[in-house]
């Protein structure tokens, strides 16, 4: 296990990545995003995972975006190289599994940007979340001006990645950047409460869902709902779905195998 992520395994099927440069406010550097991508190339295989959170180490920060000293003499193609070797992003929008943000702190540029790359965001109500790359002269370069206003729509992106503004957890739940703003001493309670339900479901409809729901992105409606058709036909062939009709019919907890 590398020093800059932590990797646990919990109870309910649930895994929870530690982002652990407290003292960088757990910016992203060439490290964590190497130790990120192998982690989750291992808990794709784990059929004892079927739902990740991520988050931030040390109580201030969930992760204050890429870390700024690896831009400087950075030269373009170099940083161009950097970003499509190690891209978290990418990899965590096409990993087979829910993967749940849990916001603790300043979730800012490449952060906030990660956080949009997973399937849901849970924030503390204090915490400070922007992109404020526009502070360096540049713009998001990790899909932040793509997920952002497909999140929270045109205006709201513009003004956060034009401004370079913070904004609480409170108002980001407000505008669909996160879902759910909940007190900080809640936070946690909350995250694996919404995992532990998660991790109980069928593996195989898990990945359904997200492919299907992620389809919808970047496919006009009547492909989306074929899409959708073929996976939802799909899954009944599988030993989950005969499990959770019997297990509905016959009034108990369903029990799914992942097959
Ligand atoms: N990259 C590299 N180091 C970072 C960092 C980043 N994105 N964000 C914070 N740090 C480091 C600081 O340099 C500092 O390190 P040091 O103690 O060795 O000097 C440490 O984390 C603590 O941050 P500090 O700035 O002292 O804390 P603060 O409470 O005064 O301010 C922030 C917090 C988040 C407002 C401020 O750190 C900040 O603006 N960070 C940059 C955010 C950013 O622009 N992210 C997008 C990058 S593209």
């Amino acid at each position: 296990m590398s020093d800059v992520l932590i990797v646990e395994k919990l109870e309910g099927r649930v895994a929870r990545l530690t982002v652990n440069r407290p003292e960088k406010l757990n910016a992203l550097n060439g490290a964590v995003r190497c130790a990120l991508l192998a982690a989750l190339s291992d808990l794709a295989a784990e059929d004892e995972v079927r739902v990740v959170v991520l988050t931030g180490a040390g109580g201030r920060a969930f992760i204050a975006g890429a870390d700024i000293g690896e831009f400087k003499d950075a030269r373009p193609v170099e940083q161009y190289r950097r970003m499509k070797a190690g891209n978290i992003y990418d990899a965590v929008e096409a990993f087979p599994k829910p993967v749940i943000a849990m916001i603790n702190g300043f979730c800012l540029g490449g952060g906030c940007e990660l956080a949009m790359a997973c399937d849901m965001r849970v924030a503390a109500s204090t915490a400070k979340i922007g992109q404020p790359e526009i502070n360096l002269g540049l713009i998001p370069g990790a899909g932040g001006t793509q997920r952002l206003p497909r999140l929270v729509g045109e205006g709201w992106a513009m003004r956060l990645i034009t401004s370079g503004e913070f904004i609480s957890g409170t108002k980001a739940a407000e505008i669909g950047l996160v879902e759910v703003a909940v007190e900080p001493g809640e936070l946690e309670e909350h995250v694996m409460k919404l995992a532990g339900a998660i991790g109980g479901r069928s593996p195989v409809a898990l990945q359904a869902a997200k492919e299907s729901v992620l389809a919808a992105r970047r496919m006009p409606l009547d492909q989306g709902l074929k899409f959708e058709s073929a996976w939802f036909s799909l899954l009944f062939s599988t030993d989950d779905m005969a499990e959770g009709v019997d297990a509905f019919l016959s009034k108990r907890r369903p029990e799914f195998k992942g097959s």
